[in-house]
């Protein structure tokens, strides 16, 4: 594959006469030039059509945004706008969607391991329902209703002994898995029993997540029939199914769509004979394809016979992806994206090690040097939500490109911002 494939571009990129590439009506070199390198470009229309399309595909507030995909004030507030519900994985995701002015009652509080604090945050706050993990978060609950905090509506997670087919660290559904109440060992069927009889809470569905990055819609139609069999008999008002949706990150990679995904679950629980009010939580396939991620080239060493290594402002530190889960990129020059991209060379960052990879072997536009723009398209998704510190680079900004205006929505972190939580 020597062209970019365009389809994985953001939905309104075009490519002008001289072979630049726009988004949102803009020149990715002008946001370049304007903002610096390395940053996160998002397609604000792409962001609001996969909201719309979740939500015609799914209803009104029973597609729930997982915000540990991407957030940020902007974003979480779009997604709201779009009818929209968040899913907030900690109190920290929980404070910047309040922060964003989404209502608590749009929230649903997830995670494996909820501290105290943060489960009193979300009672005093009153979340939609917390998604409960485990027996011990059920004492918790009880303790807080001892202190007087208001009675949650809780749906409990539940492990469906479903295998999705991805990387082994975003697997989620199977039966060795630190998440939720086991179904086939009887743990999820007592959790019901324990919260029918709690005062300290008011049980109201149930809940599975497979697993991320699934291809396979009938993973989620399997996924969906166990758990409908669970649930149909508790006669319980919601059942939660989870994200996952895969996206396309390379040329040649194909997934379902939103709309596709809808049809499948939905149908699977028709066809189960499901009464209860059937939600989803996708992260990923609202955001990956949204963004591109624009560096600046700093070095490229050709060692002969070996490789070519093309080493960028950015790195792990922006995209762990590669590093955790070996996940594939592609990579382009956005001022000449027609380009027959006739060279290979291994894409790195700026870290101090070896294994700071973005891409492992990318098509790269011949004669590639210092000082040139590269962008790596689908970077939407758990790359800001990830990025981190390392060697101290200051986190990349986001902006939000739309109709030829650019939305500056996160800053590019400074050296104070380096230094905010030190003390003397
Ligand atoms: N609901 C629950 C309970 C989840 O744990 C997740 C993701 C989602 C929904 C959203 O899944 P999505 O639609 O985004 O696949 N850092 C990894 C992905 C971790 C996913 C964690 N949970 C990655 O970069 O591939």
């Amino acid at each position: 594959m020597t062209s970019l494939p365009l389809h994985l571009l953001p939905a309104t990129s075009t490519v002008d006469d001289d072979g630049v590439l726009c988004v949102g009506g803009l020149r990715v070199p002008d946001l370049a030039a304007t903002f610096g390198t390395p940053l996160f470009v998002y397609d604000e229309v792409h962001l609001r059509r996969r909201c719309r399309e979740a939500v015609d595909a799914f209803g009104h507030q029973r597609a729930v945004y997982a915000t540990k995909a991407f957030l940020c004030k902007a974003m979480a507030r779009l997604a709201y706008e779009e009818g929209m519900l968040l899913d907030v994985a900690s109190g920290g995701e929980m404070h910047v969607a309040l922060a964003a002015g989404v209502p608590a009652d749009a929230l649903t509080l997830h995670g494996n391991n909820k501290s105290l604090d943060e489960l009193r945050m979300a009672l005093h706050e009153g979340v939609r329902y917390v998604v409960v993990d485990s027996d011990e978060e059920l004492d918790r609950l009880e303790m807080l209703h001892r202190e007087g905090l208001p009675v949650p509506r809780v749906v409990l997670r539940v492990t469906p002994g479903v295998h999705a087919h991805t990387h082994e660290y975003i697997s989620t559904g199977q039966d060795d898995s630190k998440f939720g109440f086991n179904l086939a060992n009887g743990a999820a069927a007592a959790a019901v029993d324990r919260a029918r009889r709690s005062s300290a809470v008011e049980l109201v569905g149930v809940h599975s997540h497979i697993g991320s990055n699934v291809f396979a819609v009938d993973s989620f139609a399997r996924a969906a029939e166990v758990m409908a069999r669970f649930a149909e008999p508790l006669e319980l008002p919601e059942l939660v199914l989870g994200g996952g949706l895969g996206v396309p990150y390379v040329g040649g990679e194909e997934a379902p769509t939103l709309t596709e995904w809808g049809r499948v679950v939905l149908d699977a629980c028709r066809s189960m004979g499901v009464t209860a009010r059937v939600s989803v939580e996708p992260g990923r396939s609202i955001v990956a394809a949204a963004a591109i991620t624009v560096y600046t080239v700093g070095v490229v060493k050709h060692l002969p016979g070996v490789r070519t290594y093309v080493a960028v402002d950015g790195g792990m530190s922006d995209n762990p992806r590669p590093v955790l889960y070996g996940s594939g990129y592609e990579a382009f020059a956005p001022d000449r994206v027609l380009d027959p991209r006739a060279g290979r060379a291994r894409v790195v960052g700026k870290h101090c090690e070896s294994g700071d990879v973005l891409v492992f072997d990318a098509a790269v536009p011949d004669g590639l040097r210092a000082g040139d723009l590269l962008a790596t398209p689908v970077t939407g998704a758990y790359g800001h939500s990830m990025a981190s510190n390392y060697n101290k680079l200051t986190r990349p900004p986001v902006v939000f490109v739309r109709d030829g205006d650019a939305r500056l929505v996160v800053r590019r972190e400074n050296y104070e911002d380096l230094l905010r939580c030190d003390l003397d």
